[in-house]
């Protein structure tokens, strides 16, 4: 039997996929190629705006329609879109095809529900309430990628941004005890990997909750002395993401210089009512140390537009921020309404016609950014780790920094560090020419 698992959302959510993935195949399941070829489809959901939810409402739609003529189908919906009571709900009545519901927090029980479902064809519908996800370690898990691998050192959030739906869908922060996540840094070590990306919400948070002074720049410290590597971290909160830290980060030989610090506004008055607790001003002192002390440092970002009551002054302070800091990267959004949270209740809205506005003033004034900082790398020589095949019969490999190169090479550079120069760019893609030692 063969299983499909579409996923929607953030990186943490596609780590998620790797353990169900590791639990199904468990069963005996194999990979699929697409939705056709599989007897079991998992829609692993994110709700983070009104657009992800609507996605996935239309594929369960279009699912319920192909199991109408393939009813041995498993078709199974969850992770942080049905952690909503609610949607939960919904779900259940309008599409009887569903057979598994299952919430953020009972995402390791996944292999009990798919039992159920293959003895009896019941419908099993599976979310707990707890204040988060019970730790479970050593699950199994079956790996996307044989380079670069997602490792989680926190789970949940305590942030309550006033936009924001996680907190309510990921439950509160828990972090994975340092023993752990040296454990499996090590053991992907030993299996070839080559890069390591910490996740969390805010991995600045982590440790915290231990109370026994453990700390993000401690676990850094500790997993740097494991090996020749590359690590990354996101995401980073710029209220406490402090000074030390980045001293950290360029004292260490394998993290590299690479920092996703969401902005989300530039307006104080704006940051504030989103409940950031920072200010432009400290943004910008973060930023200018980042780039002091490490100035091939690439910084990107997250940036909401058209928060309730953001006027056209709180906007030019954005777009001044994005305009100073010169992000080689940046993720924009326009705000969408989550109910539940405090934002959703103001009363002052911004018409989607001004989000519509601002969102495109923005995208131009960060596609000249990005047009900038890569044609700064041109002529330079960078030491990239090969990926595979990209565009166009290219070879595709990232910079420490995580900017792409595309160049001409034989695949067998994959998995290897190579020196490329850079030869060519646009705003989105720079194309380069390996360099023999
Ligand atoms: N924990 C991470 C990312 C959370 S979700 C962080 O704090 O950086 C990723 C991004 O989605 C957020 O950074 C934010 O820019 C955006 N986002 C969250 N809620 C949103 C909403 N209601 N409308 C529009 N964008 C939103
Ligand atoms: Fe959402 Fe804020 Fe938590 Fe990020 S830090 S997940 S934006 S509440
Ligand atoms: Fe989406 Fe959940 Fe991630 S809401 S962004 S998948 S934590």
């Amino acid at each position: 039997m063969k299983y499909f698992i579409e996923v929607w959302g953030c990186a943490m959510n596609e780590h998620d996929a790797e353990t169900l993935g590791g639990l199904i195949e468990q069963k005996g399941f194999t990979k699929a190629d697409n939705y056709l070829d599989a007897q079991l489809i998992v829609l692993h959901t994110c709700c983070i705006r009104a657009k992800a939810e609507d996605k996935v409402i239309g594929r369960i739609g279009a699912l319920s329609k192909i199991k109408k003529k393939k009813p041995e189908m498993i078709i199974a919906v969850g992770g942080c879109m049905t952690q909503q009571e609610e949607v939960a709900k919904y779900i259940e009545k309008r599409f009887k095809e569903v057979d598994i519901i299952y919430g953020t927090h009972n995402l390791n029980e996944f292999d009990d529900m798919l039992n159920i479902v293959l003895a009896d064809k019941t419908q099993v519908r599976s979310i707990s309430k707890s204040e988060g996800m019970d730790i479970k370690e050593y699950v199994p898990m079956k790996r996307n990628d044989d380079l670069k691998a997602y490792v989680n050192i926190i789970y949940g959030c305590n942030n309550y941004c006033s936009y924001c739906i996680v907190p309510y869908v990921r439950g509160r922060e828990k972090s994975r005890e340092v023993k752990y996540i040296v454990e499996e840094v090590k053991d992907l070590l030993s299996k070839g990997f080559k890069e390591i990306t910490l996740l969390g919400q805010n991995v600045n948070s982590y440790g915290h909750d231990f109370k026994d002074g453990t700390d993000f720049s401690m676990l850094l410290k500790e997993l740097d002395g494991l090996g020749d590597f590359r690590l990354r971290f996101m995401s980073s909160h710029p209220r406490d993401f402090d000074f030390e830290l980045i001293d950290t980060i360029n004292n260490t030989k394998n993290v590299c210089h690479q920092i996703h610090l969401p902005l989300q506004s530039g307006s104080d008055k704006i940051i504030k009512e989103m409940n950031r607790g920072y200010t432009k001003e400290h943004y910008l002192a973060l930023t200018e140390y980042i780039y002091k002390v490490m100035p091939d440092a690439t910084i990107s970002t997250d940036i909401i537009v058209g928060f309730p009551g953001e006027t056209e002054e709180d906007f030019q302070d954005t777009l001044d921020v994005v305009e100073n800091v010169g992000y080689d990267q940046a993720y924009m959004f326009m705000y969408s309404i989550r109910e539940g949270t405090r934002a959703a209740k103001m009363d002052n809205q911004v018409p989607e016609e001004i989000k519509k506005e601002r969102f495109h003033r923005l995208l131009e004034l960060q596609n000249k950014k990005s047009l900038e900082r890569n044609k700064e790398m041109l002529g330079k020589t960078y030491e990239v780790l090969v990926e595979g095949f990209g565009e166009k019969g290219r070879l595709t490999a990232r910079t420490r920094g995580n900017k792409v190169i595309n160049f001409v090479g034989n695949i067998s550079l994959k998995g290897n560090l190579v020196k490329v120069k850079v030869k060519d760019y646009n705003t989105w893609s720079l194309y380069g020419e390996l360099i023999g030692d």
